[in-house]
């Protein structure tokens, strides 16, 4: 699939049926993925906190882990190699395991597993395997996933102010630096890694009110600053955060650029955002040259490990 269809194509994996099947009870979660995958975890841990959660995106599972945790492992190929050394040892701590996968060695382990369609990028699968989370964790009725397709499909038709960023970006070739806060900490990282595998281009995010405790000292006094862009989130719901970002353009003497929240709810607006800077990263790497489809690197290197 072109790699604009595997963006289009959000809409409809919002509307994607997929349920974990949890049929016992757990005192905690566990959730193990890397890169396009493993970030999934992270942000539905930011929007559920009815039972402790923790992602693991490395090989190691934490100590607490037992046949009290619900394990989920997330892993589109379902071939990482790190994702596949915290579902075995999940296995000899006795934890309940479910799985979200497209296939391979997660699909083929005999555990419960959420089947995601295959032939994309993991990243562009992103609602894919949201979903599995989505519905069986929060209460998702059918026309609030109608109503996220709908907020989806005008920014499919109407891309131009996310084009206008890209263009903005690659005019200064400048290095973006995204400035999140709760709940949109994880999708400010998203939007880096989208920068970094989409667009072939260094980038960072961090988050309010954090970044008030270190990252505010070189904002006003870094080298070369003006090769970054500095991008926020809409603060306008938050009051204390909207101050906090005021202040700190104020007294550093920094431009935020920021981008618009659109939805009437938090759903809507975690995947207006994701969405948004997809296409931001997308129009970025046709501006450069580059195939954003592109991961040969990745790959390789998982090869020669
Ligand atoms: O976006 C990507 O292609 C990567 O970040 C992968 O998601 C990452 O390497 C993990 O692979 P998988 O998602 O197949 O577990």
């Amino acid at each position: 699939m072109e790699f604009i269809d595997q963006l289009r194509n959000l809409r409809e994996q919002v509307l994607f049926k997929a349920d974990l099947n949890i049929d016992s009870a757990f005192k905690n979660i566990v959730i193990s993925g890397m890169g396009g995958s493993g970030i999934v975890g992270n942000i539905f841990s930011e929007i559920y906190s009815r039972k402790p959660v923790q992602v693991v995106s490395d090989y190691v599972l934490p100590e607490f882990a037992d046949k009290d945790t619900l394990f989920i492992g997330i892993s589109y190929s379902g071939n990482t190699e790190e994702t596949i050394a915290t579902l075995e040892e999940a296995e000899k701590r006795g934890c309940q395991i479910r799985l979200i996968t497209s296939g391979g060695k997660l699909a083929a382990s005999g555990h419960t597993f959420a089947k995601v369609p295959q032939n994309i990028q993991p990243r562009s699968a992103i609602g894919y395997m949201l979903k599995p989370l989505l519905s069986s964790f929060l209460n998702l009725p059918d026309e609030a996933c109608l109503g996220i397709s709908k907020l989806l499909e005008n920014i499919d038709r109407d891309n131009n102010e996310e084009k206008n960023l890209a263009t903005e970006i690659f005019k200064h070739r400048s290095i973006p630096v995204i400035l999140g806060y709760h709940p949109f900490r994880w999708i400010a990282y998203r939007w880096k890694t989208q920068f970094n595998e989409n667009s072939k281009i260094m980038a960072f995010s961090n988050y309010f009110p954090e970044l008030n405790h270190n990252e505010t000292m070189p904002l006003k006094d870094t080298y070369e600053k003006d090769k970054f862009m500095f991008l926020v989130f809409d603060g306008s719901q938050n009051s204390r955060i909207s101050k906090r970002m005021n202040v700190t353009a104020e007294i550093t003497g920094t431009k935020f650029h920021v981008i618009s929240i659109k939805g009437r709810n938090l759903l809507e607006q975690l995947f207006y955002l994701i969405h948004y800077g997809d296409y931001v990263s997308y129009h970025l790497a046709g501006m450069r040259g580059i195939d954003p489809n592109d991961v040969s690197l990745i790959e390789s290197l998982k090869k020669k490990i």
